[in-house]
C-alpha cells in the first residue's frame, strides 16, 4: 500500500529526503513519495504521514484512507477546516514522553533549587549560601495530565514533589492529587507553586496562561512567588499578561519552550527578561528514526486487522 509524505520541516533530520529515506527502508516495496503542498494533488495513496501540510492540500488528494501527524500535537492541522474526515493518528512514543519528562524535571529542579540566581552570583564569584527547602515543600501543578503529563508527574513524585494534575477527566496516578474539570481548576491553581502546562491547544484551552489564571496560583509558597513552565503550545499563553505578571510579581520566573511566532523573533522581550528561561521549542525534540517506527508499527497493525491506536477525537480537538 502507498504513502505520501507531506513534510515542512528543516534541518538535516526533518526535510523531506530523510523522512523519504526512512519510510522506503522500513516499508521495502511500497510506493512511497514526497509531495510538495504546493504542487498538484497526488492521487490514489492510502496513507499520509504529514508535518504542517499547507490547509486546503489534503483534501484534494482523493483516496486517503489514514492521516498521520509526525508530532504529538494536532493544532497545525485542525486549523485546516478542509482537512479530511479520516483517522488521524498523533505520535505517543516512549522516545517522546521521556524527553518532555526530562525537560520538566530539569526546570522544576532549577527553579526550586534557584540555579539561575546561582548562575548570576557565581558571575560575581559570589559565594551565595542560602538555605535550601526540600522538594516536599515544592507543589507542582500541572495542567493536563495525559501521556505526558502523567510520565512527567511520576518522575516528579519519585524525586519528593507534591504533585498535582488538573484534565478535563479525573485520573488515578500514584501519588498524584487529580483535579477534574473547569468546577476544580481553582482548587487545583490555589495549591499550585510551579504550573506546568501540558495541555493541547484547542478552543477550551487558547490563551488559557493568562492574568486571571496566574492571579489563582498559590501566593503562599516557599519559592516566593509562583512559576510558570510552558511546554504546550505557545497558543495556549497570553505572552503580555506573562511579562506584566513577571514584572508587578504575580510570576515570579517563567521558562517558556513555545511562542506564539516560532522562531521567536530576535526583539522579544523574552529573550533579555531577567525572569525568564527560552528554549527553542526542543522540550521533546523527538527522534525522527522512532517516529518512523512507531507510524510503520501502525501500519502493520491496520493491515493485519488490529485497530489504529491514539487516534484524534477531532470533536474534543486532541
Ligand atoms: P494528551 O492528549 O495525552 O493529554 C492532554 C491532557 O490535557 C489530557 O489529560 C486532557 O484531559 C487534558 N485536557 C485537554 N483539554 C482540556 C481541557 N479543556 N480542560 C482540562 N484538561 C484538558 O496529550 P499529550 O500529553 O501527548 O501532549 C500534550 C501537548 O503537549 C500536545 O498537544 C502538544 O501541544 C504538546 N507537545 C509539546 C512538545 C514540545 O516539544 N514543546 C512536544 C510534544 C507535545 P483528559 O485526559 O481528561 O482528556
Ligand atoms: C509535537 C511537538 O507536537 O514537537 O510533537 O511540538
Amino acid at each position: 500500500m502507498s504513502l505520501l509524505l507531506i513534510v515542512n520541516g528543516t534541518g538535516e533530520n526533518w526535510g523531506p529526503e530523510p523522512w523519504l529515506r526512512r519510510f522506503r527502508e522500513r516499508l521495502p516495496g511500497r510506493h512511497i513519495e514526497i509531495a510538495s503542498d504546493q504542487g498538484p494533488a497526488k492521487h490514489g495513496f492510502r496513507y499520509a504521514a504529514v508535518w504542517k501540510p499547507a490547509p486546503g492540500y489534503l483534501a484534494r488528494c482523493n483516496g486517503l484512507e489514514v492521516i498521520f501527524n509526525l508530532g504529538a500535537g494536532v493544532d497545525a492541522l485542525l486549523k485546516d477546516a478542509t482537512l479530511p474526515d479520516l483517522p488521524l493518528v498523533r505520535v505517543v512514543s516512549e522516545d517522546l514522553t521521556k524527553r518532555m519528562t526530562e525537560y520538566v524535571v530539569m526546570h522544576c529542579l532549577m527553579h526550586h533549587r534557584r540555579q539561575r540566581m546561582l548562575d548570576e552570583a557565581q558571575s560575581r564569584a559570589e559565594w551565595a549560601a542560602k538555605d535550601q527547602w526540600a522538594a516536599s515543600a515544592v507543589r507542582v501543578g500541572i495542567l493536563g495530565l495525559g501521556e505526558l503529563g502523567q510520565d512527567a508527574a511520576e518522575v516528579l513524585v519519585r524525586i519528593g514533589f507534591d504533585v498535582a494534575g488538573w484534565s478535563r477527566t479525573r485520573k488515578s496516578v500514584a501519588g498524584v492529587t487529580s483535579f477534574a474539570g473547569e468546577a476544580e481548576l481553582a482548587p487545583f491553581l490555589a495549591r499550585t507553586d510551579i504550573l506546568v502546562a501540558l495541555v493541547p491547544l484547542t478552543s477550551d484551552t487558547e490563551g488559557i496562561l493568562n492574568r486571571k489564571l496566574f492571579t489563582g496560583l498559590a501566593r503562599d509558597g516557599r519559592l516566593g512567588a509562583p512559576v510558570l513552565i510552558n511546554a504546550g503550545r505557545g497558543g495556549l499563553q497570553d505572552e503580555a499578561d506573562i511579562l506584566s505578571c513577571l514584572d508587578d510579581g504575580t510570576l515570579g520566573a517563567a521558562t517558556l519552550d513555545v511562542f506564539h511566532e516560532e522562531p521567536l523573533p530576535p526583539s522579544s522581550p523574552f529573550w533579555r527578561h531577567p525572569k525568564v528561561t527560552v528554549t527553542p521549542h526542543n522540550a521533546a525534540d523527538s527522534d525522527a528514526e522512532a517516529i518512523s517506527d512507531y507510524i510503520v508499527a501502525q501500519i502493520r497493525d491496520l493491515e493485519s486487522g488490529q485497530p489504529l491506536r491514539n487516534v484524534v477525537d477531532r470533536k474534543r480537538g486532541y
